[in-house]
Protein backbone atom coordinates (compact mmCIF):
# COMPACT_ATOMS: atom_id res chain seq x y z
CA UNK A 1 0.00 0.00 0.00
CA UNK A 2 0.94 3.54 -0.92
CA UNK A 3 1.98 6.02 1.91
CA UNK A 4 0.66 8.75 -0.83
CA UNK A 5 -2.60 8.41 1.43
CA UNK A 6 -4.02 8.03 4.71
CA UNK A 7 -5.96 5.57 5.93
CA UNK A 8 -9.27 8.44 5.76
CA UNK A 9 -8.07 8.41 1.80
CA UNK A 10 -6.91 12.21 2.08
CA UNK A 11 -3.79 13.19 0.40
CA UNK A 12 -0.61 13.88 2.06
CA UNK A 13 2.08 17.12 1.75
CA UNK A 14 5.18 17.33 2.99
CA UNK A 15 7.51 20.61 3.11
CA UNK A 16 11.29 20.35 3.68
CA UNK A 17 13.10 22.71 5.66
CA UNK A 18 14.49 23.88 8.96
CA UNK A 19 11.52 23.79 11.16
CA UNK A 20 11.68 26.41 13.92
CA UNK A 21 8.24 26.62 16.64
CA UNK A 22 7.61 27.12 20.13
CA UNK A 23 6.57 24.23 22.59
CA UNK A 24 6.25 26.79 25.48
CA UNK A 25 6.62 30.38 27.15
CA UNK A 26 10.45 31.44 26.79
CA UNK A 27 9.27 34.33 29.62
CA UNK A 28 8.60 31.87 31.73
CA UNK A 29 10.21 28.42 30.52
CA UNK A 30 13.86 28.16 29.77
CA UNK A 31 14.29 29.02 26.28
CA UNK A 32 16.40 26.05 25.40
CA UNK A 33 12.98 24.20 26.17
CA UNK A 34 10.91 26.61 24.88
CA UNK A 35 11.99 26.57 21.66
CA UNK A 36 11.84 23.71 18.75
CA UNK A 37 14.29 23.57 16.12
CA UNK A 38 14.71 20.77 13.67
CA UNK A 39 17.84 21.66 10.85
CA UNK A 40 16.61 20.05 7.87
CA UNK A 41 13.01 18.52 8.67
CA UNK A 42 9.86 17.32 7.37
CA UNK A 43 6.99 19.33 7.54
CA UNK A 44 3.72 16.39 6.72
CA UNK A 45 0.20 17.37 6.08
CA UNK A 46 -3.20 16.01 6.12
CA UNK A 47 -6.02 17.62 4.78
CA UNK A 48 -4.26 21.12 5.49
CA UNK A 49 -3.71 20.15 9.24
CA UNK A 50 -0.39 18.96 10.79
CA UNK A 51 0.00 15.26 10.55
CA UNK A 52 4.12 14.74 11.92
CA UNK A 53 7.00 16.53 12.31
CA UNK A 54 10.48 15.43 12.33
CA UNK A 55 14.11 14.99 11.02
CA UNK A 56 13.91 14.51 6.89
CA UNK A 57 16.39 11.79 7.30
CA UNK A 58 14.06 9.89 10.24
CA UNK A 59 10.74 10.28 7.80
CA UNK A 60 11.63 10.45 4.55
CA UNK A 61 11.44 6.88 4.14
CA UNK A 62 7.70 6.58 5.31
CA UNK A 63 6.97 9.17 2.76
CA UNK A 64 8.86 8.56 -0.18
CA UNK A 65 5.98 8.59 -2.15
CA UNK A 66 4.48 11.71 -1.33
CA UNK A 67 4.69 15.12 -2.61
CA UNK A 68 7.20 17.45 -0.93
CA UNK A 69 7.82 21.25 -1.59
CA UNK A 70 11.82 21.85 -0.64
CA UNK A 71 13.01 24.79 0.55
CA UNK A 72 16.48 24.13 1.02
CA UNK A 73 18.13 26.89 3.41
CA UNK A 74 14.80 28.22 4.66
CA UNK A 75 13.04 28.63 7.84
CA UNK A 76 9.69 27.09 7.58
CA UNK A 77 8.00 28.94 10.87
CA UNK A 78 4.18 29.42 12.15
CA UNK A 79 2.38 31.68 10.33
CA UNK A 80 2.32 35.41 12.20
CA UNK A 81 -0.20 36.45 14.33
CA UNK A 82 -1.09 40.24 14.77
CA UNK A 83 -3.20 41.08 17.93
CA UNK A 84 -4.40 44.58 16.70
CA UNK A 85 -4.90 46.08 13.47
CA UNK A 86 -7.15 48.62 11.54
CA UNK A 87 -7.67 47.22 8.14
CA UNK A 88 -9.41 50.85 6.88
CA UNK A 89 -6.38 52.78 7.96
CA UNK A 90 -4.45 51.19 5.11
CA UNK A 91 -4.33 54.24 3.55
CA UNK A 92 -3.67 56.77 5.72
CA UNK A 93 -0.85 54.67 7.61
CA UNK A 94 2.04 56.88 8.31
CA UNK A 95 -0.18 60.20 9.16
CA UNK A 96 2.26 63.27 10.02
CA UNK A 97 2.71 65.29 13.04
CA UNK A 98 0.04 64.57 15.75
CA UNK A 99 -0.40 62.47 19.13
CA UNK A 100 -3.40 59.97 19.52
CA UNK A 101 -6.21 62.63 20.10
CA UNK A 102 -5.59 64.68 17.38
CA UNK A 103 -4.76 62.05 14.60
CA UNK A 104 -7.86 60.73 14.94
CA UNK A 105 -9.56 63.82 14.32
CA UNK A 106 -7.77 64.94 11.73
CA UNK A 107 -6.60 61.44 9.74
CA UNK A 108 -8.44 58.75 10.93
CA UNK A 109 -12.14 59.93 11.02
CA UNK A 110 -12.29 61.32 7.84
CA UNK A 111 -10.85 57.99 6.35
CA UNK A 112 -12.80 55.60 7.89
CA UNK A 113 -16.26 57.22 6.90
CA UNK A 114 -15.19 56.17 3.44
CA UNK A 115 -16.07 52.78 4.56
CA UNK A 116 -19.93 53.01 4.06
CA UNK A 117 -19.29 51.79 0.54
CA UNK A 118 -19.07 48.86 0.35
CA UNK A 119 -17.04 48.39 -2.55
CA UNK A 120 -14.91 50.55 -1.27
CA UNK A 121 -14.25 48.96 1.89
CA UNK A 122 -14.14 45.24 0.04
CA UNK A 123 -11.30 47.17 -2.23
CA UNK A 124 -9.55 48.04 0.61
CA UNK A 125 -10.36 44.70 2.59
CA UNK A 126 -8.40 42.77 -0.29
CA UNK A 127 -5.26 44.92 -0.26
CA UNK A 128 -5.07 44.83 3.24
CA UNK A 129 -5.26 40.85 3.50
CA UNK A 130 -2.51 40.77 0.75
CA UNK A 131 -0.68 42.66 2.14
CA UNK A 132 -0.57 41.10 5.78
CA UNK A 133 -0.06 37.67 3.55
CA UNK A 134 3.42 39.48 2.03
CA UNK A 135 4.36 39.85 5.52
CA UNK A 136 3.70 36.64 6.78
CA UNK A 137 0.80 37.40 8.87
CA UNK A 138 -1.78 34.50 8.81
CA UNK A 139 -4.60 36.09 11.49
CA UNK A 140 -5.07 38.66 12.77
CA UNK A 141 -7.63 40.58 15.25
CA UNK A 142 -8.75 43.54 13.44
CA UNK A 143 -11.03 46.58 13.31
CA UNK A 144 -13.51 47.05 11.11
CA UNK A 145 -15.55 51.20 10.62
CA UNK A 146 -18.43 51.77 12.43
CA UNK A 147 -20.55 50.50 9.27
CA UNK A 148 -21.85 46.86 9.36
CA UNK A 149 -20.90 46.94 5.40
CA UNK A 150 -17.37 47.30 6.30
CA UNK A 151 -17.45 44.38 8.33
CA UNK A 152 -19.47 42.53 5.39
CA UNK A 153 -16.78 43.32 3.26
CA UNK A 154 -13.29 42.23 5.32
CA UNK A 155 -15.04 38.74 5.91
CA UNK A 156 -16.15 37.94 2.82
CA UNK A 157 -12.72 38.82 1.64
CA UNK A 158 -11.13 36.81 4.25
CA UNK A 159 -13.43 34.14 3.49
CA UNK A 160 -12.27 34.14 -0.36
CA UNK A 161 -9.24 33.40 1.25
CA UNK A 162 -9.58 30.55 3.36
CA UNK A 163 -8.24 32.74 6.30
CA UNK A 164 -8.84 32.52 10.36
CA UNK A 165 -9.62 36.21 10.98
CA UNK A 166 -11.69 38.03 13.75
CA UNK A 167 -13.01 41.32 13.63
CA UNK A 168 -15.78 43.46 14.62
CA UNK A 169 -17.81 46.84 13.59
CA UNK A 170 -16.46 49.66 15.63
CA UNK A 171 -19.19 51.21 18.42
CA UNK A 172 -18.95 54.88 19.08
CA UNK A 173 -22.01 56.86 20.01
CA UNK A 174 -20.62 60.21 21.30
CA UNK A 175 -17.69 62.62 21.04
CA UNK A 176 -17.06 61.57 16.99
CA UNK A 177 -18.25 63.05 13.71
CA UNK A 178 -22.14 62.11 13.49
CA UNK A 179 -21.19 60.16 10.15
CA UNK A 180 -19.47 57.76 11.94
CA UNK A 181 -21.85 57.59 15.12
CA UNK A 182 -24.40 54.99 16.41
CA UNK A 183 -26.55 55.00 19.18
CA UNK A 184 -26.07 52.38 22.03
CA UNK A 185 -29.33 50.88 20.84
CA UNK A 186 -28.17 50.60 16.63
CA UNK A 187 -24.90 49.35 17.75
CA UNK A 188 -26.12 46.56 20.07
CA UNK A 189 -28.97 45.74 17.02
CA UNK A 190 -26.19 45.45 14.05
CA UNK A 191 -23.07 43.88 16.31
CA UNK A 192 -25.96 41.10 16.76
CA UNK A 193 -26.71 40.59 13.17
CA UNK A 194 -23.22 40.19 12.65
CA UNK A 195 -22.38 37.89 15.32
CA UNK A 196 -25.02 35.67 14.03
CA UNK A 197 -24.36 36.09 10.10
CA UNK A 198 -20.04 35.26 10.73
CA UNK A 199 -19.15 34.47 13.88
CA UNK A 200 -17.82 30.69 13.38
CA UNK A 201 -18.08 31.13 9.90
CA UNK A 202 -15.69 28.53 8.68
CA UNK A 203 -12.49 29.90 10.25
CA UNK A 204 -14.19 33.60 10.93
CA UNK A 205 -14.37 34.44 14.59
CA UNK A 206 -16.33 37.64 15.89
CA UNK A 207 -15.46 40.92 18.28
CA UNK A 208 -17.53 43.20 19.90
CA UNK A 209 -15.34 46.25 19.24
CA UNK A 210 -16.07 49.22 21.06
CA UNK A 211 -13.63 51.81 20.27
CA UNK A 212 -12.33 53.18 23.61
CA UNK A 213 -13.75 54.65 26.72
CA UNK A 214 -14.00 58.32 24.87
CA UNK A 215 -16.55 57.09 22.43
CA UNK A 216 -18.80 54.86 24.13
CA UNK A 217 -21.78 56.08 26.85
CA UNK A 218 -22.05 53.72 29.56
CA UNK A 219 -24.88 52.33 28.23
CA UNK A 220 -23.02 51.51 24.86
CA UNK A 221 -20.65 49.35 26.66
CA UNK A 222 -23.40 47.66 28.56
CA UNK A 223 -25.26 46.36 25.56
CA UNK A 224 -21.37 45.33 24.59
CA UNK A 225 -21.30 43.52 27.58
CA UNK A 226 -24.57 41.98 26.93
CA UNK A 227 -23.85 40.65 23.60
CA UNK A 228 -20.71 38.89 25.60
CA UNK A 229 -23.23 37.03 27.98
CA UNK A 230 -25.29 36.57 24.90
CA UNK A 231 -23.02 34.95 22.71
CA UNK A 232 -20.19 33.52 24.63
CA UNK A 233 -17.02 32.79 22.48
CA UNK A 234 -17.24 35.61 20.76
CA UNK A 235 -14.38 38.16 21.77
CA UNK A 236 -13.40 42.03 23.25
CA UNK A 237 -11.09 43.93 21.66
CA UNK A 238 -10.84 47.91 22.67
CA UNK A 239 -8.20 50.18 23.27
CA UNK A 240 -7.07 50.94 26.90
CA UNK A 241 -4.68 53.31 28.47
CA UNK A 242 -2.55 54.06 25.67
CA UNK A 243 -2.25 57.84 26.14
CA UNK A 244 -1.63 60.62 28.97
CA UNK A 245 -4.38 63.47 27.48
CA UNK A 246 -6.82 59.97 26.68
CA UNK A 247 -6.90 58.56 30.33
CA UNK A 248 -6.96 62.32 31.49
CA UNK A 249 -10.31 62.47 29.35
CA UNK A 250 -11.69 59.07 30.24
CA UNK A 251 -11.04 60.24 34.14
CA UNK A 252 -13.29 63.49 33.32
CA UNK A 253 -15.93 61.39 31.33
CA UNK A 254 -15.96 58.80 33.95
CA UNK A 255 -15.28 60.63 37.28
CA UNK A 256 -16.35 57.82 39.55
CA UNK A 257 -15.43 55.04 37.64
CA UNK A 258 -11.97 54.16 39.50
CA UNK A 259 -10.03 53.61 36.94
CA UNK A 260 -10.07 53.42 33.06
CA UNK A 261 -9.99 49.50 33.03
CA UNK A 262 -12.71 49.77 35.76
CA UNK A 263 -14.81 51.10 33.39
CA UNK A 264 -14.93 48.31 31.14
CA UNK A 265 -14.92 46.33 34.27
CA UNK A 266 -18.13 47.38 35.28
CA UNK A 267 -19.59 46.86 31.94
CA UNK A 268 -18.78 43.18 32.04
CA UNK A 269 -15.99 43.28 29.20
CA UNK A 270 -12.79 42.11 31.18
CA UNK A 271 -12.37 38.22 30.55
CA UNK A 272 -10.69 35.88 28.89
CA UNK A 273 -11.59 36.79 25.32
CA UNK A 274 -10.62 40.42 25.90
CA UNK A 275 -7.98 42.00 24.08
CA UNK A 276 -6.64 45.73 24.95
CA UNK A 277 -4.70 47.36 22.81
CA UNK A 278 -1.44 49.69 24.13
CA UNK A 279 -1.82 49.29 28.00
CA UNK A 280 0.87 51.81 27.84
CA UNK A 281 -0.41 53.96 31.20
CA UNK A 282 -1.43 50.70 32.96
CA UNK A 283 -1.69 51.07 36.66
CA UNK A 284 0.16 47.87 38.82
CA UNK A 285 -3.66 47.62 40.38
CA UNK A 286 -4.65 47.27 36.66
CA UNK A 287 -1.83 44.39 35.48
CA UNK A 288 -3.13 42.90 38.34
CA UNK A 289 -6.90 42.45 37.49
CA UNK A 290 -5.94 41.89 33.76
CA UNK A 291 -3.87 38.77 34.98
CA UNK A 292 -6.76 37.69 37.35
CA UNK A 293 -9.51 37.80 34.45
CA UNK A 294 -6.98 36.03 31.79
CA UNK A 295 -7.04 39.16 29.89
CA UNK A 296 -4.90 39.72 27.12
CA UNK A 297 -2.95 42.74 25.72
CA UNK A 298 -1.74 43.56 22.10
CA UNK A 299 1.62 45.27 22.85
CA UNK A 300 2.02 47.49 19.74
CA UNK A 301 5.44 49.40 19.84
CA UNK A 302 5.90 51.06 16.31
CA UNK A 303 2.18 52.53 17.24
CA UNK A 304 3.78 53.68 20.46
CA UNK A 305 6.65 55.37 19.43
CA UNK A 306 4.76 56.89 16.32
CA UNK A 307 2.44 58.31 18.42
CA UNK A 308 4.26 59.32 21.34
CA UNK A 309 2.11 57.00 23.52
CA UNK A 310 5.24 55.71 25.68
CA UNK A 311 7.18 52.63 26.47
CA UNK A 312 5.28 49.36 27.51
CA UNK A 313 5.87 47.74 30.25
CA UNK A 314 6.34 43.72 28.85
CA UNK A 315 8.26 42.95 31.77
CA UNK A 316 5.61 43.66 34.22
CA UNK A 317 3.13 41.90 32.08
CA UNK A 318 5.58 39.38 32.01
CA UNK A 319 5.74 38.86 35.85
CA UNK A 320 5.50 35.48 37.15
CA UNK A 321 3.50 36.83 40.01
CA UNK A 322 0.40 38.60 37.85
CA UNK A 323 1.18 36.78 34.41
CA UNK A 324 -1.03 38.77 31.35
CA UNK A 325 -0.91 37.26 28.17
CA UNK A 326 0.34 39.45 25.46
CA UNK A 327 0.85 39.29 21.70
CA UNK A 328 2.43 42.05 18.77
CA UNK A 329 -0.17 44.36 17.43
CA UNK A 330 1.25 46.57 14.23
CA UNK A 331 -1.66 48.88 15.03
CA UNK A 332 -1.55 49.79 11.57
CA UNK A 333 -2.23 52.72 10.43
CA UNK A 334 -1.26 54.20 13.50
CA UNK A 335 1.73 51.77 13.53
CA UNK A 336 3.68 52.20 10.64
CA UNK A 337 4.64 48.93 9.52
CA UNK A 338 2.49 45.58 8.47
CA UNK A 339 5.68 43.68 9.12
CA UNK A 340 5.55 41.84 12.70
CA UNK A 341 9.12 41.23 11.97
CA UNK A 342 9.40 45.02 12.03
CA UNK A 343 6.87 45.45 14.78
CA UNK A 344 9.16 42.76 17.03
CA UNK A 345 12.27 44.98 15.95
CA UNK A 346 10.91 47.95 17.67
CA UNK A 347 9.44 45.82 20.57
CA UNK A 348 13.08 44.91 21.04
CA UNK A 349 14.39 48.63 21.14
CA UNK A 350 11.08 49.70 23.58
CA UNK A 351 12.46 46.70 26.26
CA UNK A 352 16.10 48.57 25.57
CA UNK A 353 14.80 51.75 26.70
CA UNK A 354 13.21 50.18 29.71
CA UNK A 355 17.00 48.52 30.79
CA UNK A 356 15.11 44.81 29.34
CA UNK A 357 16.42 42.75 27.27
CA UNK A 358 13.89 41.24 24.60
CA UNK A 359 15.95 38.15 22.97
CA UNK A 360 14.87 36.78 19.76
CA UNK A 361 13.12 33.95 21.01
CA UNK A 362 10.77 35.40 22.93
CA UNK A 363 10.10 38.07 20.24
CA UNK A 364 9.29 35.34 17.66
CA UNK A 365 7.60 33.86 20.68
CA UNK A 366 5.21 36.74 20.84
CA UNK A 367 5.14 36.89 17.26
CA UNK A 368 3.31 32.82 16.91
CA UNK A 369 2.16 31.10 20.03
CA UNK A 370 2.17 34.04 22.13
CA UNK A 371 -0.28 35.85 19.60
CA UNK A 372 -2.31 32.57 19.08
CA UNK A 373 -2.58 32.08 23.01
CA UNK A 374 -3.44 35.80 23.56
CA UNK A 375 -6.40 35.12 21.16
CA UNK A 376 -7.65 31.68 22.90
CA UNK A 377 -6.51 30.19 19.26
CA UNK A 378 -3.91 28.57 20.76
CA UNK A 379 -5.57 24.77 20.47
CA UNK A 380 -5.76 25.39 16.66
CA UNK A 381 -2.84 27.81 15.84
CA UNK A 382 0.35 29.22 16.97
CA UNK A 383 3.00 26.15 16.31
CA UNK A 384 3.77 22.63 14.38
CA UNK A 385 2.02 20.51 17.28
CA UNK A 386 0.18 17.30 15.80
CA UNK A 387 -3.25 18.28 14.67
CA UNK A 388 -2.78 21.86 13.98
CA UNK A 389 -3.81 24.19 11.21
CA UNK A 390 -1.04 24.67 8.57
CA UNK A 391 -0.56 28.19 8.17
CA UNK A 392 2.98 28.72 7.75
CA UNK A 393 5.55 31.12 6.58
CA UNK A 394 8.93 30.66 4.46
CA UNK A 395 11.44 32.42 5.74
CA UNK A 396 14.78 33.67 4.23
CA UNK A 397 17.64 34.65 6.03
CA UNK A 398 19.16 36.27 3.52
CA UNK A 399 16.58 38.36 2.11
CA UNK A 400 18.82 41.13 1.40
CA UNK A 401 22.12 41.33 0.00
CA UNK A 402 22.86 42.85 3.63
CA UNK A 403 21.40 39.99 4.99
CA UNK A 404 22.87 37.46 3.29
CA UNK A 405 26.11 39.02 4.03
CA UNK A 406 25.51 39.15 7.69
CA UNK A 407 24.34 34.92 7.36
CA UNK A 408 26.61 34.06 5.03
CA UNK A 409 27.62 30.42 6.68
CA UNK A 410 25.70 27.66 6.66
CA UNK A 411 22.61 27.67 8.45
CA UNK A 412 22.80 26.61 11.77
CA UNK A 413 22.79 23.04 13.18
CA UNK A 414 22.49 23.79 17.11
CA UNK A 415 19.74 26.37 18.69
CA UNK A 416 22.25 28.25 20.46
CA UNK A 417 24.02 29.36 16.91
CA UNK A 418 20.52 29.84 15.74
CA UNK A 419 19.44 32.39 18.30
CA UNK A 420 22.25 34.68 16.73
CA UNK A 421 20.22 34.16 13.39
CA UNK A 422 16.92 34.49 14.31
CA UNK A 423 18.09 37.99 15.98
CA UNK A 424 19.22 39.19 12.84
CA UNK A 425 15.68 38.21 11.45
CA UNK A 426 14.12 39.94 14.26
CA UNK A 427 16.05 43.21 13.45
CA UNK A 428 16.74 43.17 10.07
CA UNK A 429 13.88 41.34 8.56
CA UNK A 430 10.68 42.71 6.92
CA UNK A 431 8.28 41.49 3.82
CA UNK A 432 11.24 40.83 2.18
CA UNK A 433 11.77 37.82 4.17
CA UNK A 434 8.70 36.29 3.58
CA UNK A 435 9.60 33.63 0.41
CA UNK A 436 5.82 31.80 0.80
CA UNK A 437 2.83 31.93 3.05
CA UNK A 438 0.62 29.13 3.28
CA UNK A 439 -3.42 28.49 4.28
CA UNK A 440 -4.17 25.15 5.48
CA UNK A 441 -0.95 23.60 3.50
CA UNK A 442 -1.86 25.87 0.56
CA UNK A 443 0.45 28.58 -1.04
CA UNK A 444 -1.52 31.97 -0.88
CA UNK A 445 1.29 34.18 -1.54
CA UNK A 446 5.03 33.20 -3.22
CA UNK A 447 8.13 36.06 -3.85
CA UNK A 448 8.37 36.34 -6.95
CA UNK A 449 11.85 38.05 -6.80
N1 LIG B 1 -7.84 54.75 20.28
C1 LIG B 1 -9.08 54.88 19.79
N2 LIG B 1 -9.10 54.68 18.46
C2 LIG B 1 -7.85 54.41 18.09
C3 LIG B 1 -7.24 54.10 16.83
O1 LIG B 1 -7.87 54.04 15.77
N3 LIG B 1 -5.90 53.88 16.86
C4 LIG B 1 -5.18 53.93 18.01
N4 LIG B 1 -3.87 53.69 17.97
N5 LIG B 1 -5.73 54.21 19.19
C5 LIG B 1 -7.05 54.44 19.23
ZN1 LIG C 1 -5.67 50.61 17.46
Amino acid sequence: MSTLTSSAGQSLKGFRGSLLDFIDDPFFSPELQSVRYIPDGLMVLENGHVREIGAYEQLKDRYADIAIAAYPDMLLMPGFIDTHIHYPQTEMIAAYGEQLLQWLNKYTFPTERKFKDKAYAQTVASMFLDELLRNGTTTALVFAAVYPESVDAFFEEASHRNLCMIAGKVMMDRNAPDFLSDTAESSYRETKELIQKWHLQERLRYAVTPRFAITSTKEQLQLAGKLLQEFPGVYLHTHLSENVDEVAWVKELFPECGGYLNIYDQAGLVGDRSVFAHGVQLTDAEFKRLSEAKSAIAFCPTSNLFLGSGLFKLEQAKSTEYPVEVGLGTDMGAGTSFSLLQTANEAYKVSQLRKQQLSPFKALFLATLGGARALSLDDKLGNFDVGKEADFIVLDMRSTPLMAFRNAEANPTSVEDLADRAFSLVIMGDDRAVRATYIMGELAYERTQ
